[in-house]
C-alpha cells in the first residue's frame, strides 16, 4: 500500500527513495528514445505552444522552486522570456500580464490557496492558456486550467516535499523541449537532453547508494544553529531547495546565496561556527564556483561539496567531498537535489525532530 511506511522509518524517507520510479514514471508515454511527444501536453497544446511569447510561472515553497529551475530551461532551451513569482506576492500586486503569455502554475497539492487565488486573478487580467503541473488529479487547480501534466509522485506523505519536486522538475524539462521545439531547438539538442533525461532514474539510484556517507556527514550538523548553501545558474535554486529542506526539519536556520553574490553580505558570516553546503557539477559555472569556495576556505569555513570528478574539487582539512555521477548540464538540477534531501533528514533524525510532521507547517496550505 502506497500509505505504508514499510520498511523505512519515516515517509520522507520512503518517499525520498521511490525517486528513481517515480521520475520514471512521469516520463513514460510523454518521451520516446529521442524526443518529447507534445501530444501528451494535451491535444491542443501543438498549438497553443506556437502562440506562447512569455511564460509566467506562480507557485509557493518547494513548488516555486522548481520554477526557479524551469526559468533557467525554458529562457536557455527555448529563448522565451519566463518570470517566476511566489503566488503570495503576485496576487497582491499590480501586475502586467501580457495577452500571449503561458500561466503556469505548479502545485503538489493543486489546492494552495494562494496559487489558485493567484490564477483566478490572472484569468482576470487575460493570458493565452494557464497550465498546471501538478500531483492530484481532479484538484482545484487541475480543473481550473486548461492544460496540465500531472506528475505521477503518488500520495506524498512527509510534510517536507520530495518526490513531488524531482518529478515537478521532470514534467518543467519536458515541457521546456516541447515549447523550445517550437522555437527552434535542433533535433540533434532535443535528442541529447531527452537521452540525458532517460538516465536520470539511474543517476538517482546512484546518489541513494551514498547514503551512508551522507549520513555520516549529517552529524557535523546537529550542534550547529546555521548553514549557507550555494549554487549557481540552474544549481542556485537547488541550493534553495536544500536550504529550505533543512530549515523545515532540522530547524537549522539555512540560507541559500548564489555563489557569486557571497562577497556582497554573506562571507561576512563566515566563520567554523557556519557550515556551507555546495553544489558544484562540472559545468560552465565550476571554476567560478570555486573561486568562491576558496573565499570560504580562506575564512575558516567548513565546505560540504556534492560535486562529480570533472569538477574536480580535491578533498582537505575543512572541505569535505561526497562525489556524484557525472550527468548532463541540463538534467543537473534533478539529481544533485537528492543528496541535499538525505542531508536533511538525517540531521532532522539526528535532532531527534518530528520529520514526517515538523512543527507550524502543513502539508497544504489550503486557507491564507
Ligand atoms: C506547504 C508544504 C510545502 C509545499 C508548499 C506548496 O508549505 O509544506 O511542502 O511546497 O505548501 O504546496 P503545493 O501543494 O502548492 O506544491
Amino acid at each position: 500500500d502506497a500509505a505504508e511506511k514499510g520498511e523505512y522509518r519515516h515517509y520522507m524517507l520512503k518517499e525520498i527513495h521511490e525517486q528513481p520510479r517515480v521520475i520514471k514514471a512521469t516520463m513514460e508515454g510523454r518521451v520516446t528514445d529521442s524526443r518529447v511527444l507534445e501530444q501528451a501536453l494535451g491535444i491542443e497544446a501543438g498549438e497553443l505552444l506556437q502562440d506562447v511569447r512569455h511564460v509566467q510561472i506562480i507557485a509557493c515553497g518547494t513548488s516555486y522552486h522548481a520554477g526557479m529551475v524551469a526559468r533557467y530551461w525554458i529562457e536557455d532551451l527555448a529563448g522565451v522570456p519566463c518570470s517566476v513569482e511566489v503566488a503570495s506576492e503576485f496576487r497582491y500586486r499590480k501586475h502586467v500580464i501580457q495577452k500571449d503569455t503561458l500561466f503556469l502554475c505548479i502545485s503538489q497539492s493543486g489546492e494552495t490557496a494562494d496559487t489558485l487565488a493567484a490564477l483566478r486573478q490572472a484569468k482576470k487580467a487575460g493570458f493565452r492558456a494557464a497550465l498546471a503541473i501538478c500531483n492530484v488529479p481532479g484538484s482545484s487547480l487541475v480543473r481550473e486550467s486548461d492544460l496540465v501534466i500531472m506528475t505521477q509522485a503518488g500520495p506524498e506523505i512527509g510534510v517536507a516535499s520530495t518526490k513531488a519536486f524531482t518529478t515537478q522538475l521532470t514534467a518543467l524539462l519536458i515541457f521546456s523541449l516541447a515549447l523550445a521545439r517550437k522555437n527552434g531547438l535542433s533535433a540533434e539538442r532535443e535528442a541529447d537532453i531527452v537521452k540525458a533525461l532517460h538516465l536520470v532514474p539511474g543517476q538517482v539510484s546512484d546518489v541513494l547508494a551514498l547514503e551512508g556517507e551522507i549520513a555520516e556527514m549529517s552529524e557535523r550538523f546537529v550542534e550547529k544553529n546555521h548553514a549557507l548553501f550555494l549554487g549557481r545558474g540552474s544549481q542556485f535554486p537547488v541550493a534553495m531547495e536544500g536550504a529550505l529542506k533543512l530549515k523545515e526539519i532540522s530547524y537549522i536556520h539555512a540560507e541559500a546565496y548564489p555563489a557569486g553574490e557571497l562577497k556582497h553580505g554573506p562571507l561576512a558570516l563566515v566563520d567554523s561556527e557556519m557550515p556551507v553546503i555546495t553544489v558544484a557539477p562540472n559545468n560552465s559555472m565550476a571554476e567560478k564556483l570555486k573561486s568562491n569556495l576558496e573565499e570560504v576556505r580562506a575564512r575558516g569555513g567548513e565546505l560540504f561539496v556534492f560535486a562529480d570528478r570533472a569538477a574536480n574539487v580535491k578533498p582537505e582539512e575543512n572541505i569535505h567531498v561526497v562525489q556524484l555521477p557525472e550527468v548532463h548540464e541540463i538534467t543537473a538540477p534533478i539529481v544533485y537535489t537528492v543528496p541535499l534531501q538525505l542531508l536533511s533528514y538525517h540531521v532532522a533524525v539526528l535532532k531527534g525532530t518530528d520529520v514526517d510532521q515538523p512543527r507550524n507547517l502543513a502539508k497544504s496550505v489550503t486557507v491564507e
